[in-house]
């Protein structure tokens, strides 16, 4: 198992998110600037609602970093809820609850009618809090905290959004460079202009209509060694793991690795990734529908996870639902929400992939310290060449 683990706390209307990262080596230069940079990317995107515009989020680090270096201890990262101070009445640690503001209707396509029988709560935000995609603002922290461990082996993530409800790109995707730059400009996170202005426009119409929209998206992965991942083993397969990670990011309905469900109606011949050597690259192929993984490994090539998001579940024409309390028909809550989160889950997912891949590098390549660190990988990599 990974030395890299993390844990998250916070409400989505409590004073403040927490997460706690132990693992990292020593001596990794980390910018705070860089965190932040990632949290604003995951605000973003055409479709937030105005919780997005009440909020700007910001890291506090707490420990585990000094002089912008690693120190090798755990790191306590924090994000204050900005809208904290409107919620207090209802969102305190203590003192007594309102009745009246009591959530009893469970809104379909969420976590509140489930986790409320489950944790026995009739107030069901006592489960929609924690079950909000505002909990993923740490995992967005910890993903920038750990790329810049990364980038040190020049690993770079890119996303980009493919389609928001039936609208798809559909022009093939440009060089990464460019893909990032015209995805980070691109209100819908997009590097098709054409296809960007119809998704603008359907997620203009969706919302006049009360409704909301889901999509896909694409998270890449450049500069992956050989070798993370194992196939000795179900839960050390990199596949597998990327799929729980990115599966776990709210409303996630599916991920794929390369071509994924597209594989299946290929043949054989049209599938596989042909194998050629030189004396200058080593082992390489021209095609990459494997995504990158075979055997729960990396091959070489760039790692690619697609993901769908269903249409977010708050809809403010709401739908039929029952009252926990009373057991009579009532129209869901409506909580404030997005009409449509596509391309801020495409920044979320790249940052939630940059973790499990760190997980298995250092997994891999181990070390108390970078400089521990380095050795082994470029040892490593001397032994791949003589391979
Ligand atoms: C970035 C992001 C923002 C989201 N915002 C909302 C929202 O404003 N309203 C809502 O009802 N659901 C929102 N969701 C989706 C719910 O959090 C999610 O559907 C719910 O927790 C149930 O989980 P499940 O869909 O994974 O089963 C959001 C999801 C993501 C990834």
């Amino acid at each position: 198992m990974s030395s890299l683990h993390y844990h998250t706390a916070g409400e989505s209307h409590g004073p403040m998110l927490t997460a706690i990262l132990e693992g990292m080596p020593s001596g990794v230069s980390i910018a705070e600037a860089s965190i932040n940079e990632q949290l604003k990317r995951r605000q973003g995107g055409y479709g937030r609602g105005q919780r997005m515009q009440i909020e700007s989020d910001h890291v506090k680090v707490t420990s585990g970093i000094r002089f912008g270096k690693t120190l090798g201890s755990p790191i306590a990262l924090q994000v204050e809820n900005k809208d904290w101070k409107n919620w207090m009445p209802l969102m305190s640690p203590f003192g007594r609850p309102s009745a009246q503001r009591a959530v009893h209707c469970p809104r379909p396509g969420h976590a509140d009618l489930a986790g409320g029988i489950k944790y026995d709560h009739h107030d069901l935000r006592n489960i929609l809090e924690r079950a909000s995609a505002r909990e993923t603002t740490m995992r967005v922290a910890i993903g920038a905290l750990v790329r810049q461990l990364l980038e040190v082996f020049d690993i770079r993530l890119y996303s980009y959004v493919r389609s928001i409800g039936d609208v798809s790109v559909l022009t093939p995707c440009p060089p990464l460079k460019k893909l990032q730059a015209f995805a980070n400009q691109s209100p819908v996170h997009t590097y098709d202009s054409r296809a960007a202005k119809k998704m603008m426009a359907l997620i203009d119409q969706v919302r006049k209509k009360q409704d909301s929209l889901g999509g896909t998206f694409e998270v890449i992965v450049t500069g992956v060694p050989i070798g993370l991942g194992s196939h000795v083993n179900w839960e050390k397969k990199l596949d597998a793991l990327l799929a729980q990670s990115v599966m776990s990011l709210q409303a996630i309905k599916a991920v794929e690795i390369g071509l994924g469900v597209e594989a299946g109606r290929r043949w054989g011949s049209k599938m596989h990734d042909e194998i050629f050597f030189s004396r200058a690259r080593g082992f390489y192929h021209k095609t990459n529908n494997a995504g990158g993984l075979t055997g729960g490994m990396t091959n070489g090539n760039p790692i690619v996870v697609r993901a769908t998001i269903k249409p977010i579940s708050t809809l403010y024409q709401p739908l039929r639902s029952v009252d926990v309390v009373t057991k009579r028909p009532q129209r869901a809550t409506i909580e404030r929400s997005d009409i449509c989160v596509v391309p801020a889950a495409a920044v979320i997912a790249e940052n939630i992939v940059a973790y499990t891949i760190a997980q298995v590098f250092l997994e891999k390549f181990g070390g108390d310290s970078l400089r521990e660190l380095k050795r082994h990988y470029s040892e490593s990599m001397k032994l791949q060449r003589y391979y």
